[in-house]
């Protein structure tokens, strides 16, 4: 995608999501707010087919009286997707057993004819979901109208990559609905569907992963946010492999051409089949690495924040460092 095509993508996200917080904002200024409520009669109950082959109906089965999380995505897409499905990956492991029970997840599919339930599962394997995260196909009509209602569908889309990659978190019951996006903290998505959307006590918290164990923040060094924010959900520097490789020493152990260039453009590199690029790529379950769309000083900045922390982590193994965010009196 060129940087203009993407940067109307971009716009054209952000309208969307000006559209329906107007949609939602009108709604929160009727004084009947429970009239005005978002019911079937606005979300259709099509049916949609999930990984096992059972047929489910949207509104009855997918999101009645329920706080969900839907995401639209695609198998075969080698770009957004794979992040956003790592970052749902995250916070299905921090919900933990609230998934299935207090919050429902769901995939769905915007290139049914590809994606049948087979290869679905297949894809849910590669990734390791857990259970209590469906994935959904259906006729293309249906999911088309879904993501209307959602407001989750750009009328000028021409490939399939261009599909809206934000998520939505909501609560049919109250009729909240929030767009979040796949670049948002796990731990702010987690307040948001076990605090903001549930109505009700959950019981105890304490099976939820704390604050303490979130990744430590030293202060912010060049490519550390975009680190954060674009990597971790598949990437560790030091504390072993995710669904991708550990980045420890990785600056030092390859060729900085190759890396400049893995990290523009690696979907092209597995496409031309760059040997290396290829073996990382089987023995990491067939996970592609996405193109996350980086501009050349991103790239200096997260070499250099990879290596900074690589002597960082080594240095404390050492016991000659002090661990970030640990102060010293
Ligand atoms: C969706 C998961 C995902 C995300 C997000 C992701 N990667 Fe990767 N990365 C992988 C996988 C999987 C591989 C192994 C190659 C493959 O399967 O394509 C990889 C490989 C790599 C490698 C090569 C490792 C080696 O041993 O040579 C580097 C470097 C790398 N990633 C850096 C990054 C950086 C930096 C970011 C953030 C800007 C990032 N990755 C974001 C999944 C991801």
């Amino acid at each position: 995608m060129s940087r203009n095509r993407y940067a109307a993508r971009i716009w054209r996200l952000t309208a969307a999501r000006l559209l329906l917080s107007g949609a939602l904002l009108l709604l929160g200024a009727t004084p009947t707010i429970t009239a005005a409520r978002l019911t079937s009669d606005h979300f259709p109950n099509v049916p949609l087919i999930n990984q096992d082959g059972e047929t489910l109906q949207f509104y009855d089965d997918v999101i009645k009286g329920k706080v969900v999380s839907i995401n639209f995505m695609f198998t075969s897409c080698g770009d957004s997707c794979p992040l956003e499905t790592a970052k749902l990956r995250e916070l299905q492991k921090r919900l933990g057993e609230h998934v299935g029970k207090d919050v429902f997840m769901y995939s769905i599919t915007v290139d049914p004819a590809r994606d049948t339930p087979a290869v679905l599962k297949a894809y849910m394997e590669k990734f390791e979901v857990g259970p209590g995260w469906q994935f959904l196909t259906g006729k293309k009509k249906d999911i088309d109208l879904i993501r209307r209602k959602l407001g989750m569908y750009l009328e000028d889309e021409d490939e399939l990559s261009d599909h809206n990659i934000n998520f939505i978190l909501g609560n049919e019951r109250t009729g909240q609905w929030m767009k979040k996006t796949p670049f948002d903290v796990p731990e702010s998505l987690v307040a948001t569907l076990l605090g903001r959307l549930q109505k009700r006590p959950l019981g105890p918290m304490a099976k939820l992963d704390s604050y303490a164990n979130a990744p430590t923040v030293s202060r912010a060094r060049p490519g550390e946010e975009l680190f954060l924010t674009r990597c971790t959900a598949c990437h560790t520097i030091g504390q072993g492999d995710k669904l991708g490789p550990d980045l420890l020493g990785v600056v030092s152990n390859r060729d900085r051409l190759w890396l400049m260039r893995w990290l523009q453009e690696p979907d092209l590199m597995l496409a031309e089949k760059d040997p290396l690029a290829m073996a990382l790529y089987t023995k990491y379950n067939k996970v592609p690495m996405p193109n996350l769309k980086l501009e050349s000083k991103d790239i200096l900045d997260l070499i250099s924040y990879m290596q900074e922390e690589t002597r960082r982590v080594r240095a404390m193994a050492l016991g000659i460092a002090p661990r970030a965010n640990t102060l010293k009196r």
